[in-house]
């Protein structure tokens, strides 16, 4: 017999090709689902790659379907696909939204992502799968299946927020791209990305949150000893709206273009708000420095301090005496 394990992936596939389906063969999903992609401006064919669907506005559409087809409600209900509530009622987690699967790197599905098509603010953007024993958040990473060989030869991974940000760079013709999706980024996902590259490039929204997250991501990043850099974007944009903006090819271009190194980046965002103020200018550049502290390699590090000591003007041997304090601190 199957193992429970596997009647997870089981039950998760068959979910991914209901909502599939949903989406393309269905008066609903067509007339909600794929016009609502067809809106934003994705193509046919990445839409395809991806395998996104729709999930039926009605209470167990899903869960109906897997059951006649013989699946057990018991595996529906481990992978969140399928809810019990108080009074015994079974229903579907996803109702009435576009559906990404969400695939290990091996390629089999293993969560979904669920994004509303309403424009109500009570309603949550994305509904999540849950953590199940087949899907751990913190150890994947969205796109990584449809990325990790573009990656390789790439040498670089960009790393973006949302489900839409993979699809959309996708879009572009940039297949190293993945994202955190539904999770603030974690040292296991970091990890993962540095089985196929030790070269980071952080895409996050041009917004307060995405900003806090890149300068959260690339202190992490550093401390895994990878090599980070960070393309921000206009205020209020993502990858994803950028790219259906200025075009495919002018994207790609601005990627080439903007690509900051974490010095450069942090002193751009922090330098913004201190202004001429010489003491909020000091902790500007011990905040750098902390960041420089971070990196194990010695050399790399001292490398940055030169970088910093000409960017901010400040003698490098100093740079080097704080680095060293803040080093034998953490020992
Ligand atoms: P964003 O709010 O930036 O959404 O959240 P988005 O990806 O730009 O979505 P679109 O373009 O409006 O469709 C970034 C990511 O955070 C997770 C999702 O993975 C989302 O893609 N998220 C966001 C959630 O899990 N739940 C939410 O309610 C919102
Ligand atoms: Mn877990
Ligand atoms: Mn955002
Ligand atoms: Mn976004
Ligand atoms: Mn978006």
């Amino acid at each position: 017999a199957q193992s429970a394990k596997e009647s997870l992936y089981v039950v998760s596939q068959y979910a991914s090709a209901f909502f599939v389906k949903q989406l393309w063969d269905t008066d609903e999903g067509r007339g909600i689902g794929l016009s609502y992609f067809k809106e934003r401006g994705f193509r046919e064919d990445i839409l395809k790659k991806f395998e996104v669907g729709y999930s039926p506005d009605v209470w167990d559409a899903l869960t109906q379907s897997a059951t006649n087809a013989g699946h057990k409600l018991e595996f529906l209900e481990a992978t969140g696909l399928s809810i019990k509530n108080d009074n015994g009622k079974i229903y579907d987690r996803f109702r009435g939204r576009v559906m990404f699967p969400i695939h290990n790197f091996t390629g089999r599905i293993i969560g979904f992502g669920g994004r509303t098509l309403k424009t109500d603010k009570n309603v949550p953007k994305y509904v999540n799968s849950p953590e199940s024993e087949i899907y751990h958040k913190s150890n994947v990473l969205y796109g990584l299946f449809h990325a990790k060989k573009a990656i390789r030869d790439l040498d670089n991974c960009y790393l973006a927020e949302g489900y839409a940000d993979v699809l959309s760079v996708h879009q572009a013709g940039i297949e190293n791209v993945v994202a955190s999706s539904g999770t603030s980024l974690t040292v296991e996902q970091i990890k993962l990305i540095g089985r196929f590259t030790q070269n980071i490039t952080i895409l996050f929204d041009g917004d307060a949150a995405g900003i806090k997250a890149s300068l959260r991501g690339l202190d992490m990043i550093l401390e895994e000893g990878l090599n980070v850099k960070i393309v921000s974007f206009p205020d209020g944009h993502d990858p994803d709206s950028y790219m259906h903006h200025v075009g495919a090819g002018a994207f790609k271009t601005y990627l080439e273009q903007n690509r900051k190194d974490f010095i450069l980046y942090k002193a751009n965002v922090l330098l913004k708000d201190a202004g001429n103020d010489p003491i909020k200018r000091a902790g500007i550049i011990r905040d750098i420095v902390e960041s420089i502290a971070k990196i194990p390699d010695q050399i790399k590090a001292s490398v940055f301090i030169r970088e910093c000591s000409s960017l901010l003007e400040i003698d490098e041997h100093i740079l080097l005496g704080e680095l060293n304090k803040m080093r034998s601190a953490k020992l």
